[in-house]
């Protein structure tokens, strides 16, 4: 499932994340990569222990914890910290699967990489190119969103970015580990929950609401690991 979720930042925290983005120091997204991943990365990157990545990764995971679009399709049980790319002069990342297990750096602790996430910074005319393109059972889709605007898709995907040939293009991608590890059960979940909050603002609907919401609270039982 993708899922594009609209403005997980507002207007005035895009603009400081941006002001803080243009003025950093950037390096080579290799040095960040396992050997396998080098030669199809070509990209920058802010170093993971930089104090601009850690005070912006900070706001993302904020904005995240108070979205719940998120919380509902991705069923978090932990969110790596955010990293942030940047793309100019015809770089671009050649297609891959994310890694499956991930560690997290200064810690022992390991996650099991679920779900994907791209975090646009920059506005879709700042920059030719650098569409996302992930596959899918259903083709490959094309994704090139509205800064501020989040994308969710599941960590099997195939995905690459496209060249960027004019313009810089900025992002923050992250990975989620989720406490339903299946895709089509956290689908169904999704679905259901969302119906659930589409009928709560009907009027009469009262008592069917807190049935629907008893069901899904117990398939998440059946199907949570927290
Ligand atoms: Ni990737």
């Amino acid at each position: 499932m993708l899922l594009h979720i609209p403005q997980l930042l507002d207007a005035k925290t895009l603009a400081y994340c941006r002001e803080r983005l243009s003025a950093a120091q950037w390096e080579d997204g290799k040095i960040t990569s396992g050997s396998l991943s080098a030669s199809i990365k070509r990209n920058q990157q802010l170093a993971k222990d930089s104090p601009v990545a850690k005070e912006l990764g900070a706001i993302v995971l904020q904005a995240l914890n108070a979205n719940e679009m998120f919380f509902s399709a991705a069923l978090p049980s932990y969110v790596m910290p955010p990293q942030f790319n940047r793309y100019e002069n015809s770089m671009d990342l050649g297609n891959h699967i994310d890694n499956a297990v991930q560690g997290i750096l200064g810690t022992q602790e390991r996650i099991r990489a679920d779900v994907s996430a791209t975090l646009f910074f920059a506005e879709p005319e700042e920059y030719e190119g650098g569409e996302l393109m992930i596959e899918d059972t259903y083709g490959v889709h094309e994704v090139k969103l509205a800064a501020g605007d989040l994308i969710l898709y599941p960590s099997t995907s195939l995905h690459r970015v496209e060249p960027v040939t004019r313009g810089v293009r900025l992002a923050s991608f992250f990975w989620v580990q989720s406490m339903v590890r299946d895709v089509g059960e956290r689908a169904v979940l999704f679905d259901l929950d969302t119906s659930i909050r589409q009928i709560r603002q009907q009027a009469q609907s009262h008592d069917i609401a807190t049935q629907l919401t008893g069901t899904y609270h117990n398939l998440l039982r059946r199907w949570a690991d927290v």
